[in-house]
């Protein structure tokens, strides 16, 4: 089984169906990877990492990931390699395509990353850009099936900056008929033209995609609550200007007293505690923030073996 499209940049790439079938390989690699079984489905191969903005998980996972699939993952970055010294990113996509059978990239543009596939012949998958971080809300969803058994007819609010999280989450929610409301401040709403697309895709699968400022009002029986950071990397600049405009958009005790009693708590992570989320909240039953973080390794390596394995997965 393969995906439809050659890359996977957006959540938009992918269809329903597509969405559960990550699902349900990231489950059968979950369990392979805990039981200590064979699963080489990239033996021999080879994916390229540029990393243009920091990271700890999406780098950490996608090597090791890769490496437990049997291929071999390199690691570029702005100021070791020329993808920093402005070569094209077109001649970069084709080179590439040479030597390697996929690039993951974490970079600011996201048309960058849609340039970077158009020229290259090989998968491109997008590690996070300003626009979006799909492969965090695939493992976010994932996360919550494992918890809650069913997607369709949840409620997920999504507390603060509505930013490239908050945009993936979007359409991923849509996609498996979960509702969702971004509890967001005037100007710090998501991208508007994403919505838009959401809010059609939820029509089709039964469920509502919403925005409101009334952070209480959002959280109202929510089966999960989730959040990321007020000052997202490239905002740091921003970072008094926003605590000022997010300062009320808090996971907090307060908050998970309007949630469902046996709601969960998410964080892509990094997390600023007693900004967006405090303390005792991320350390507390509800959180679920480091299960969610070993899913990116189990959801990853799902989404590469289905973008670049010759083998049926
Ligand atoms: N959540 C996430 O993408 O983390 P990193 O920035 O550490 O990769
Ligand atoms: N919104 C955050 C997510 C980090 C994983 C950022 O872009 O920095």
């Amino acid at each position: 089984m393969r995906l439809r499209h050659k890359d996977l940049i957006s959540m938009n790439d992918l269809s329903v169906g597509e969405v559960a079938t990550i699902f349900d390989v990231a489950k059968k690699l979950k369990q392979k990877q805990k039981k200590g079984e064979p699963h080489q489905y990239l033996k021999g191969k080879t994916l390229v990492m540029i990393f243009s903005k920091a990271s700890t998980r999406t780098r950490v996972s996608f090597e090791t990931g890769f490496f437990q699939l049997g291929g071999h993952p390199i690691y570029l970055n702005d100021s070791s390699s020329q993808v920093g010294r402005g070569e094209p990113v077109r001649d970069t996509a084709r080179v590439l395509s040479r030597f390697a059978d996929g690039i993951m990239i974490r970079t600011f543009s996201h048309d960058v990353v849609k340039e970077l596939a158009e020229f290259a012949s090989i998968p491109v998958i997008n590690g996070l850009t300003d626009l979006e971080h799909p492969c965090q809300a695939l493992t976010d969803l994932f996360t919550i099936l494992e918890h809650k058994e069913v997607l369709k007819g949840r409620k997920l609010v999504y507390v603060g900056d509505g930013n490239n999280m908050a945009n993936s989450l979007m359409v991923a929610c849509a996609k498996v008929g979960m509702n969702m409301v971004c509890a967001c401040p005037k100007g710090y709403q998501p991208d508007p033209v994403i919505l838009s697309e959401a809010c059609e895709e939820a029509k089709k699968t039964g469920c509502t995609i919403e925005v409101e400022e009334d952070l209480f009002k959002a959280a109202r029986g929510a089966d999960v609550l989730y959040t990321d950071v007020w000052a997202s990397m490239g905002q740091e600049g921003e970072q008094s200007i926003r605590k000022e405009a997010l300062g009320d958009y808090q996971i907090n005790k307060e908050l998970l007293k309007v949630a469902r009693p046996d709601a969960i708590v998410l964080h892509c992570l990094p997390a600023h505690r007693g900004e967006e989320i405090t303390d005792d909240v991320i350390e507390g039953p509800q959180s679920v923030v480091f299960d969610q973080a070993e899913n990116r390794l189990h959801v990853q390596k799902a989404i590469m073996a289905l973008l670049m394995s010759d083998e049926k997965i």
